[in-house]
């Protein structure tokens, strides 16, 4: 096991860069953590107050700017300067949301493609660790009575322009492994939940829908199914896979968290008070899939590493909670975002 020394994690000013970030500094204060993140609607840099600026260095900028990512690496070991080179990429910039990608793909090409291009180019330069963080939605869905999950052999069959972009960042990484050599591993995770995800996501626009006296949303019949995973966990299985990892594979994370949508959001209202018919079926997502579920035995057994935070009602009631606590965080993209839902008929 290779504990880097000092990571260089894009898009660290979003939900789960953030999260990440907190758990590399209060588990690992021996790490080095600089943020490159271009602050796009999804970021924020308050997402990483609390941080000792001893151990994070926060820069601003674009993924897709050679130079910047350039200058950032090209560093020799100095013994005047406080931390050490970056020896590893911890690769969590995208554009994240399924429902954007309908409306305009531009910006998904841009940075997870030719973003994740860049970092990979510089990584092999420099002989750098590189970790590429990338969803389940690379495999297309699964159907409700479908006894299979996902696997590390499931074929990849994307179904958005979202993960169509993610499935080609994945094959830029291996590729790059195979062809140069390059020391990379990539995680395929499912749904996440916890602090700082943006109002635009499924629990997050809910619990603050219904802060803000906004009747919840649900698409279509809400029928479809996720597998939800405690944001926290998945960052301990990033961590995992970044020291532990076998270079050249795929590890899947996930947390037998199985729901449909009706239930999550059943369970959200109940939680908070209201009756579990208070809410109103919107307009269904253009070709959404119906359903996701992994199979995570590879890391489990290869690995050792474990979800912990599995009990998803507590997950819920802690995310409700810090949403209640948060509403100066969340308020400033509320209009916004539900305006941009109306003119979709979401
Ligand atoms: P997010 O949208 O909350 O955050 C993305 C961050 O990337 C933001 O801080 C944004 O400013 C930054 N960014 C965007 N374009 C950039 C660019 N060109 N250069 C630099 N920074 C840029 O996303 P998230 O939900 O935290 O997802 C993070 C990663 O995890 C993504 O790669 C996503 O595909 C993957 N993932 C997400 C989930 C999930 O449930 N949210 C599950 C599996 C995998
Ligand atoms: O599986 C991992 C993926 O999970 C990540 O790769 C993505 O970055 C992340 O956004 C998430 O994608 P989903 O499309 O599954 O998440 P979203 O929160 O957008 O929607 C979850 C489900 O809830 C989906 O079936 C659509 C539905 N939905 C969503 C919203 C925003 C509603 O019913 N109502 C809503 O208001």
């Amino acid at each position: 096991a290779t504990v880097p020394q000092h990571i260089l994690v894009t898009g660290g000013a979003g939900f789960i860069g953030a999260n990440f970030a907190h758990w590399v500094a209060r588990n690992h204060p021996e790490t080095h953590i600089t943020v490159l993140d271009a602050l796009t609607y999804a970021g924020k840099r308050e997402n990483l107050d609390g941080i000792s600026p001893d151990q994070l260095t926060f820069v601003h900028g674009d993924i897709c700017d050679a130079a910047l990512v350039e200058s950032l690496l090209d560093r020799a070991p100095s013994p005047t300067s406080a931390q050490p080179p970056i020896d590893a990429i911890v690769h969590f910039a995208a554009e994240s949301h399924n429902d954007n990608s309908i409306l305009d793909a531009s910006p998904f090409l841009k940075t997870n493609a030719t973003g994740t291009y860049v970092l990979l180019e510089a990584a092999r330069r420099h002989d750098l660790r590189f970790h590429h963080i990338s969803t389940d939605e690379v495999y297309g869905d699964l159907a409700l009575d479908d006894p299979h999950k996902f696997t590390e052999h499931s074929p990849y069959n994307p179904s958005s322009p979202y993960s169509a972009s993610k499935a080609a960042s994945d094959h830029l990484v291996r590729a790059w492994h195979r062809t140069y050599g390059l020391r990379a591993t990539i995680s395929n995770c499912s749904n996440n939940y916890g602090p700082y995800q943006h109002v635009e996501k499924f629990i997050p626009r809910q619990i603050t829908n219904i802060l803000a006296g906004i009747r919840p949303k649900l698409y279509g019949q809400g029928l479809a199914v996720r597998d939800w995973i405690n944001v926290e966990d998945h960052c301990s299985a990033i961590w995992t896979i970044l020291v532990r990892g076998r270079i050249g594979e795929t590890y899947l994370v996930g947390a037998n968290g199985e729901h449909s949508n009706i239930d999550v959001l059943r369970m959200i209202l109940e939680r908070m008070g209201r009756s579990p018919d208070d809410f109103d079926h919107v307009n269904d997502r253009p070709g959404g899939d119906v359903r996701y579920a992994i199979d995570a035995t590879k890391i489990e057994t290869e690995l050792g590493w474990h979800p912990r935070f599995t009990d998803f009602e507590t997950g819920l009631d802690r995310t409700i909670d810090w949403y209640r606590a948060h509403q100066d965080w969340w308020m400033p993209d509320k209009a916004a975002t539900e305006e941009k839902y109306r003119e979709q008929g979401h």
